[in-house]
Order: structure tokens, then C-alpha cells, then sequence
């Protein structure tokens, strides 16, 4: 271009270093010539752009750039004059039209001064043409460091996860200019955490590197550092700790620690009695650990299982009282079963166990056992003092066979009638009984094991007393007697004939 074409003034505003007036490129090896030019032309005045890099000091002022004029024949009858933010404190221009900054700038502060320039003659004041509008734009320099603002970074990510599997996204932040060059430019790296996880350079997106297991390890630490430059040369960097969590699915299947478990329940042991406790394992946690227990076997009506819902272990309750003597052990099988499972790991089998659970009666010392619930017994009235009435037998069923001892519960106020051999359970008379009295004697006698007096049983005695004919009869009227003076011992008297004719109606 021919300046010579330029009618009357043409202002050169130049830069130090020369930025061609097209260049737009913000790419990385262009860093020095990455401005975003301002051309403009208005009225003669041509600008072009002018900067300052920030955080620059020095004791003299620094120049800038230059005003210049055509008619400027250096004779010194023109002057320039600076208007606008920071004109004459920050700016000042001289009698050559040089522009110069005295103090340091601080572009995260203020990033651009709008400033007004003008010419006019020293002698007529007048100007040689209109004033106009510039501006002065301060250039970053990487004089932030990368920050990690939202932290602590906590996440949770389901153990297993398929590897690529996006955990959490960590992002710094850069004071610096984003526009301009790579100060702010960020790139994300790991410093801790492979071959675990990974992050993606540009994002901060943290992803699973490989399948983990919880029950392995349950947390790791991975620590994400960010450097600007996009990590050349020169470059701030800042770290961050990402705390991860792995969080449980149902991979592992229950397994009981034992193939055979031995349990004891006492023959006297009622209905509802806990025989024992199981529990089959499983590493996981919560749900998926939950376990539903079922019995199976021949004896699975003698017992039943539940599940305990704090400890996941299963109850062994009887459902059945069982005897020693019949039947002294009992075998079942238990399975456990996990209550919620996952479809993706039951390839790898079924998510349940079998046990084998073998439970011994325990011989209880049971109480004698009489022969009969209750006895009855006759005996003629008016039989001798130690007349035979009858005998009782009781005998302990228990292994040891204690020997028993027999004896009368004694009521307060009967008076002793009978009394019982108190090893061989023979109840005689004490004295002659009176049917007419009592027909009937019922009394208790119990059996008391001599090993373990506390173990008694007992049993009723019903004892008749048998009717002789040892009286006359009387009537309400005081008819004559007419029982044959000759009458033969053994004849059958009216009252025993009035029994015979119950009995038969009985019958
Ligand atoms: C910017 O620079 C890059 C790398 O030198 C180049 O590939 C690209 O074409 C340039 N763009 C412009 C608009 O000049
Ligand atoms: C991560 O795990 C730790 C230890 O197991 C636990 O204290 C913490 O609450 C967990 N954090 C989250 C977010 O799950
Ligand atoms: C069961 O009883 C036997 C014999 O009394 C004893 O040796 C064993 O320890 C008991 N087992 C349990 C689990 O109580
Ligand atoms: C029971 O013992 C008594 C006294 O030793 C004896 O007289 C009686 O014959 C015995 N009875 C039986 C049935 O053994
Ligand atoms: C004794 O038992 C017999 C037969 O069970 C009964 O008929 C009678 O009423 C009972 N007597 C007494 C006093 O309990």
C-alpha cells in the first residue's frame, strides 16, 4: 500500500511486535501472534491493536506503541494528547506521539482501557482531526494456577462396573485468560489411581480402567492433577483427591462354613425350642446378603427353620417333640438361599448352599413311668390287718434304670387305712375297713427314682371295698325280722341282691 494515497494524515498506531491485521489464529504454536486484531479505520486514523502484557515491571516507563503523522515533520508544532481511562496516570503519551504505561497491570483486574487520541497544532490549538477511540488491551500472562474448587470429591460407583464406566468428573478453574493462548488451558491427568481408573485428558471424567471387586478392596484414593499450558513448559498445576467408593451388587454366593453341622436337643425340650443356629456366608453386604434358610430330609417335619433378619442366620426350631428312646438322631438337610439375586452373576452358578445338619436327642431323666394310669383294686371288707389289696409297678425308662421307691400320698386328715411296700409297690391293709362306711378308698401313690428324688410320678388307686353280709337288714317299719333263724352262713342277703340287680342293669 502506498501511504502517499493517504490524503491528508495518516496515524500509525505500531505495535512492538508487529501482528499481522488477519491473523485469528488462537492455536497453540502461535501464541505471540494469537491477538484478536482491531482494525480500524475511521477518518485517516488507522489503528491497530495495541497491548500491554500484564504483570510487567520496571522502574522506567514502557513503551507502548506510537502515534505517527504524515504531517508530523518532527519540528515539534504538533502535539498528541491522551484521553480516557487511565490517560495521563496509567498512559501517558509523548511529544512524539509514543504511548507509554508507567505502572503494572493486572488483566484479571481490568482486561482493556478505552482511551481517546488526539492531534492538534501546538500554536492554534486546533485540532488536525477529530479525536477517536482506541483501546489498550492487557495480554495475559500464565500467572494463575489451576484450583480445584469443589472439593472434597466423594463418589460411588457400583463394584464390577464394566470397564470405561463413567465415576465422577472433577474440574479446575484458571484465572487466567481463556481466550488467549493456553494459560488457561487445562489438562487433566492421574497421578494415583491406575490401573484402576483413568481420566480423560481434556474433561476431567474419571472412568473405571478395569473390573473391581468390592470385596477385594472397597475404596480407593485417585489423585487428578490439572496443569494449564495444556501441560507445557511453564505450566501451573493443581492436585485433587477423589475419594471412590465401590458400592456392593450380589457377585458372591452364601456358602456355610461347614458340609456337616452337630446339634443336641433334649428329649424334654418342648415345642418351639431353638436347636441351633446356622449361617452361611456371603461377602456382600445388605440385601445382598439377605438369605432365606429351608429344611429338607426325613426328619424336616420334626424340624423347622427361620431366618433371624439381623443376623442372616437361620433358627433351627422344634416343630415336633422327639423321645430319645424311640429315636436318637435326626438328620436334615439346610439350604440357604440368597433372597435377592442378580441376574448377570448367576452364570456363575446357583446363589444357595447345602448343608447336612445331624442332631442328637438328648437322653432327659424322665420320671418312672407306672404300668397303668390308675389302678383299681377290690378288697373284701373286713379283712385282716395286712390283707393283700393289690400291687403298683412303676420303673424309669430312662438308660440308667434307677430303682424306684413307691409310697401313699398321705391325705391331712384320712386316717391310715393302707400302706404300700415301698419297694415292690404291695398295698395291704392297716385294719379292717367297713363297707358300710366307705365303699370306696381312693388314694395317690407315687413312684420316686432313688438316683434322682426329684424325678416322682404318680397314680390313682381306686380300692372297692367288697360287701360280706355282716348285717341284717333293717326296714323303715318296725316289721318283724323274718331272716330264717336257721339261715346258712354265705345266703344272700336282700341288700346283696338289690347290688346284683344293679350290676345287671349296668351291664
Ligand atoms: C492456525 O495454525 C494452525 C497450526 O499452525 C494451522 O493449521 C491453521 O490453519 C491456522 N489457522 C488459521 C486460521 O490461520
Ligand atoms: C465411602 O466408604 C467409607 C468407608 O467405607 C464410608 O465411611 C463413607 O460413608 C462412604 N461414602 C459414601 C459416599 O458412600
Ligand atoms: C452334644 O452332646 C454331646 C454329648 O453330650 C457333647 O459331647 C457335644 O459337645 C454336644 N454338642 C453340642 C453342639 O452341644
Ligand atoms: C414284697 O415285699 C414284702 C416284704 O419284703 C414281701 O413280704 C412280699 O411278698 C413282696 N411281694 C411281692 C409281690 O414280691
Ligand atoms: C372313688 O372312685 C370311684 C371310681 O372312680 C368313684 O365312683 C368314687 O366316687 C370315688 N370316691 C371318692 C371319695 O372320690
Amino acid at each position: 500500500m502506498n501511504c502517499s494515497t493517504f490524503p491528508s494524515l495518516v496515524l500509525a498506531l505500531v505495535q512492538l511486535r508487529l501482528c499481522s491485521p488477519t491473523t485469528q489464529n488462537f492455536s497453540a504454536q502461535n501464541t505471540d501472534q494469537s491477538y484478536t486484531t482491531i482494525q480500524r479505520v475511521k477518518r485517516g486514523w488507522v489503528w491497530e491493536p495495541l497491548f500491554v502484557t500484564e504483570e510487567e515491571t520496571s522502574t522506567m516507563p514502557m513503551y507502548v506503541g506510537q502515534l505517527k503523522s504524515d504531517l508530523d515533520k518532527e519540528d515539534g508544532s504538533l502535539q498528541y494528547i491522551l484521553t480516557g481511562e487511565g490517560a495521563n496516570s496509567i498512559f501517558f503519551i509523548n511529544e512524539h506521539g509514543k504511548i507509554y504505561v508507567r505502572q503494572k497491570l493486572d488483566r484479571e483486574k481490568k482486561s482493556f482501557y478505552i482511551l481517546r487520541a488526539q492531534v492538534i497544532n501546538r500554536k492554534t490549538r486546533l485540532p488536525i482531526e477529530p479525536d477517536s477511540e482506541f483501546i489498550i488491551k492487557v495480554r495475559d500472562i500464565n500467572d494463575h494456577e489451576p484450583q480445584f474448587l469443589d472439593g472434597p470429591y466423594v463418589a460411588t460407583v457400583p463394584e464390577m462396573s464394566p470397564e470405561g464406566t463413567s465415576v465422577t468428573q472433577v474440574t479446575a478453574t484458571d484465572g487466567d485468560d481463556p481466550s488467549y493462548g493456553n494459560n488457561a488451558r487445562l489438562l487433566y491427568s492421574l497421578i494415583q489411581g491406575q490401573p484402576y481408573f483413568s481420566v480423560e485428558p481434556k474433561t476431567g471424567v474419571i472412568r473405571m480402567a478395569s473390573q473391581m471387586d468390592r470385596e477385594t478392596k472397597d475404596q480407593y484414593l485417585v489423585v487428578i492433577q490439572a496443569k494449564d499450558m495444556v501441560g507445557q513448559a511453564g505450566a501451573f498445576s493443581a492436585t485433587a483427591t477423589v475419594t471412590i467408593n465401590l458400592s456392593d451388587v450380589n457377585d458372591n454366593p452364601p456358602k456355610f462354613q461347614q458340609r456337616l453341622y452337630y446339634l443336641n436337643v433334649s428329649e424334654e425340650a418342648p415345642v418351639g425350642t431353638t436347636v441351633g443356629r446356622l449361617l452361611a456366608e456371603d461377602s456382600d453386604t445388605g440385601e445382598n446378603a439377605a438369605m432365606n434358610y429351608f429344611i429338607e430330609g426325613d426328619s424336616s417335619d420334626v424340624f423347622g427353620i427361620i431366618t433371624d433378619r439381623e443376623t442372616q442366620e437361620g433358627i433351627i426350631l422344634l416343630k415336633k417333640r422327639v423321645d430319645y428312646e424311640s429315636k436318637r438322631k435326626h438328620s436334615v438337610r439346610v439350604k440357604a438361599v440368597n433372597r435377592y439375586i442378580d441376574d448377570r452373576f448367576l452364570k456363575e452358578g446357583p446363589f444357595e448352599d447345602i448343608t447336612i445338619v445331624q442332631i442328637s436327642v438328648v437322653d432327659a431323666d424322665e420320671p418312672p413311668v407306672f404300668t397303668l394310669e390308675s389302678y383299681v383294686m377290690e378288697i373284701a371288707e373286713g379283712a385282716v390287718s395286712g390283707s393283700l389289696v393289690g400291687i403298683v409297678s412303676a420303673r424309669d425308662l430312662d438308660n440308667d434304670d434307677s430303682p424306684v421307691r413307691y409310697s401313699i400320698v398321705q391325705g391331712m386328715r384320712l386316717k391310715r387305712l393302707f400302706s404300700i411296700n415301698e419297694h415292690n409297690g404291695t398295698i395291704i391293709t392297716t385294719e379292717p375297713l367297713d363297707r358300710e362306711k366307705t365303699s370306696w378308698h381312693n388314694i395317690t401313690v407315687t413312684a420316686t427314682e432313688t438316683r434322682n428324688p426329684e424325678k416322682i410320678s404318680e397314680a390313682n388307686v381306686y380300692i372297692q371295698v367288697l360287701d360280706v353280709n355282716d348285717h341284717a337288714p333293717e326296714f323303715p317299719k318296725n316289721y318283724e325280722t323274718f331272716v330264717c333263724e336257721n339261715a346258712v352262713p354265705g345266703q344272700v342277703s336282700v341288700n346283696e341282691l338289690a347290688d346284683i340287680f344293679l350290676i345287671t342293669m349296668k351291664i
